[in-house]
């Protein structure tokens, strides 16, 4: 549990976008400058409104981007450096749960086709043996019997369903870090608990790691043990989950905490909801100084001018704010 499987290390992605005649090419800040580490047999969540730049991350994990900086290190090897045999283990290792199975799944391919190609791509399982195989990820991720739903094909299965075609096809080759782009945001309340309890009975089967990326905090909440809030392209505040639940930081993180239901009606009578005022800014001309300064309701000059360092306030909890740990607590705390 102490070993680290995945280092991010000042990680940058920009995406060039055309200015137009005679006009500069501009740059969307995706991803800016981000660090953090997985353990493995960890999840670890990123966490942040739309556009922050999640599936930016996810994307270069899975070396479907690539960065413009910073450092990958996968079991302490650099991702952007593998080739050949030691690439292939880690497209086997790292594999990816989208958050719409039925974009994710080709809809032409039955549900064994669709397992069975990773298998045939990787050598993973012998020829005679691959149906078998099949039919034993379908049983893992709760679709039993296995064989009759072998010859289906997306549009005959339901969304939790298709979701667990999704998650099997990321098992087929036995990953290590299996990351998950808002797993359950498309599906029915009442299949996401059913589909987070799945995942994190494999995780604990196949001892898997996790990086959970999702704008839900109940899921965070229900799932992970360390998270990541990020804002227009940074990491903002990094801590335990249970830590960031009880004592955000980050005033941003602090409005988020604010928005999200609570169950006990005598803590919601007393919860003071922040609201962020403002639209999250463009991210191709982010804000100077601290991003989040053109919506914080405690900015002051100094926000506008300098940008705040990740600094660690507590042990192993780390906020990049001026004035983390002076500015109220209490609207996010249950
Ligand atoms: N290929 C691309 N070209 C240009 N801009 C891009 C590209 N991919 C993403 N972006 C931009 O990068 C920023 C981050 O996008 P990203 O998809 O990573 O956000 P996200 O946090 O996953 O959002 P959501 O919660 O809506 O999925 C956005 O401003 C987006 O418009
Ligand atoms: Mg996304």
């Amino acid at each position: 549990m102490n070993h680290s499987l995945l280092q991010v290390r000042r990680l940058t992605k920009h995406f060039p976008v055309d200015g137009g005649w005679l006009r500069p090419p501009r740059h969307v800040h995706a991803v800016d400058d981000i660090s953090f580490s997985l353990k493995a047999g960890e999840s670890f969540a990123l966490v942040g409104e739309s556009g922050c730049g999640k599936t930016t991350t996810a994307r270069l994990l899975a070396k479907l981007e690539k960065p413009d900086a910073g450092s990958m290190l996968f079991d302490e090897q650099e991702v952007a450096e593998l080739s050949g045999p030691a690439l292939k283990q880690y497209n086997r290792d790292v594999q990816m749960i989208f958050q719409d199975p039925f974009e994710s799944l080709n809809p032409r391919r039955t549900v064994r086709a669709i397992l069975r190609q990773p298998l045939l791509n990787h050598d993973a399982a012998e020829k005679g043996e691959i149906d078998e195989t099949v039919v034993g990820l379908l049983n893992q991720v709760g679709m039993e019997p296995g064989e009759i739903f072998m010859d289906r094909y997306p549009h005959q299965l339901s969304g939790g369903q298709r979701q667990r075609i999704g998650i099997a096809r990321a098992l087929t080759l036995k990953p290590r870090l299996v990351i998950a782009d808002e797993p359950v945001s498309s599906l029915d309340i009442s299949i996401r608990a059913q589909i987070l309890n799945l995942l994190k009975a494999l995780q604990a089967q196949h001892d898997l790691s996790y990086l959970f990326i999702t704008h839900d905090l109940g899921v965070v909440r229900s799932v992970c043990d360390r998270v990541g809030v990020m804002y227009l392209g940074e990491i903002v505040e990094l801590a335990a989950v249970e830590s960031l639940f009880t004592t955000p930081l980050h005033p941003y993180t602090q409005a988020l905490l604010s928005a999200t239901p609570v169950a006990d009606p005598v803590k919601a009578r007393k919860r003071r909801r922040i609201i962020l005022e403002g639209e999250v800014p463009s991210a191709l001309d982010p804000p100077t100084g601290c991003r989040f300064h053109t919506r914080c309701p405690y900015s002051e000059k100094r926000c506008v001018e300098e940008k705040p360092a990740l600094r660690e306030l507590h042990p192993g909890h780390t906020v990049a704010c001026h004035f983390a740990g002076d500015v109220g607590v209490d609207a996010a705390a249950d």
